[in-house]
């Protein structure tokens, strides 16, 4: 099958990497058109240092790359989706699947990446996510994401064009739910970070892991998601992998700002797209508007956003009134 990678970050490329070697007929377009001579000839991408680009690959700086093709994976950073997406349009098939793999919300809009791939190309659109650093996929370390999309048919489509003997894709008719794991995960793994930096422990990393989901399995139900969704690789698998490794650069970012270094500092440091950063601010005002509690999300904005010490942040959130675990726990 023909198919286009669109975005040549570590995570396009590992995806492009896979979908060569399933024997797919694979264009990676890249952002970074001065890199195209280097990735050509010598088939490394710096983004993605131990990846190896396969000879087939072609690699193009131009958005009529994507024509032809059934699939289109759009793995750009989540601020630059909408005008990559405005780029690409003209150029889609009629019968293109679009596929998403950016992780977080757009701002001001609120959106999901999915929905502004859709707004932007008017093509249906399967989220394609789960726990997965491109580092390890890019080696073929067995990895399982989720493929999903209402339709179910398209759902497997990409299922089929993904899967491998070391990459295993499941289906999911809940694309919010999946979508909303993979975003707000992102900003957990920041928050396990900064506990990392200020010097707590595993118990403090676990009960913010675990109350993270259930703040994300509240918005996820507000906005129709399945709660069932935070339990499966989307949610909890991603939530595991992002918090406990150092390839999370919003760990990795959270350790820093938790150690004394301002958000800024800490994005700088990181050198690449810290996604929890901008998801908070997002999730944040999601939270607001639909009015579902989130203490964690708001502990997280008070720090990134609005200057407030991270030790006293985590202070305050310990401090919270008294509740039971469980809203629905069956008590009156
Ligand atoms: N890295 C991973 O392991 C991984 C895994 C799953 C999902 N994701 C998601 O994939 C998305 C991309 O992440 P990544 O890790 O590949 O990024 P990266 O940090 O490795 O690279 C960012 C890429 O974005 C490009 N870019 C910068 N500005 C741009 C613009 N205005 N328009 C288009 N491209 C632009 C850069 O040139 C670079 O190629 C993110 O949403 C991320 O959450 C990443």
């Amino acid at each position: 099958m023909k198919v286009a990678v669109v975005g040549s970050g570590a995570w396009g490329t590992a995806l492009a990497i896979r979908l060569c070697n399933n024997g797919h007929t694979v264009t990676m377009w890249t952002f970074e058109t001065e890199l195209i001579d280097r990735m050509r000839t010598q088939r490394t991408n710096p983004r993605l240092p131990n990846g190896v680009l396969p000879e087939q690959m072609q690699i193009s700086g131009d958005f009529d790359c994507v024509s032809g093709c059934k699939i289109v994976v759009v793995a750009c950073p989540s601020f630059s989706i909408r005008s990559v997406c405005r780029g690409i349009a003209p150029h889609l098939d009629a019968d293109a699947v679009l596929v998403s793999v950016a992780k977080g919300i757009e701002e001001g809009s609120l959106l999901r990446m999915s929905q502004v791939v859709q707004q932007e190309t008017g093509k249906p659109v399967v989220v394609l996510t789960g726990p997965s650093h491109a580092e390890e996929v890019a080696l073929d370390i067995p990895t399982g994401c989720v493929a999903a999309c209402e339709d179910r048919k398209l759902a497997e489509l990409v299922q089929d064009a993904f899967m491998s003997d070391t990459l295993r894709i499941y289906t999911s008719p809940d694309a919010v739910g999946a979508e909303l794991g993979a975003a707000l995960k992102n900003v957990i793994a920041l928050c396990a970070g900064v506990t990392d930096g200020l010097g707590y422990g595993d118990n403090t990393k676990a009960m913010l892991m675990t109350r993270g989901l259930t703040e994300i399995a509240r918005l996820g139900v507000a906005l129709g998601a399945n709660k069932d969704t935070v339990a499966g690789l989307s949610g909890v698998g991603d939530l595991i992998v992002t918090c406990t490794s150092m390839h999370s650069r919003n760990r990795r970012a959270g350790i820093l700002i938790g150690q004394g270094k301002s958000p800024e500092q800490a994005m700088e440091e990181v050198g690449a797209v810290v996604e929890g950063y901008y998801a908070t601010k997002s999730a944040y005002q999601m939270a607001k508007k639909l009015n579902v509690e989130m203490p964690i999300i708001q502990a997280a904005y008070a720090v990134l956003y609005e200057g407030k010490e991270a030790a006293q942040v985590v202070a305050a959130l310990l401090q919270r009134s008294k509740k039971p675990e469980s809203e629905d726990c069956g008590w009156q």
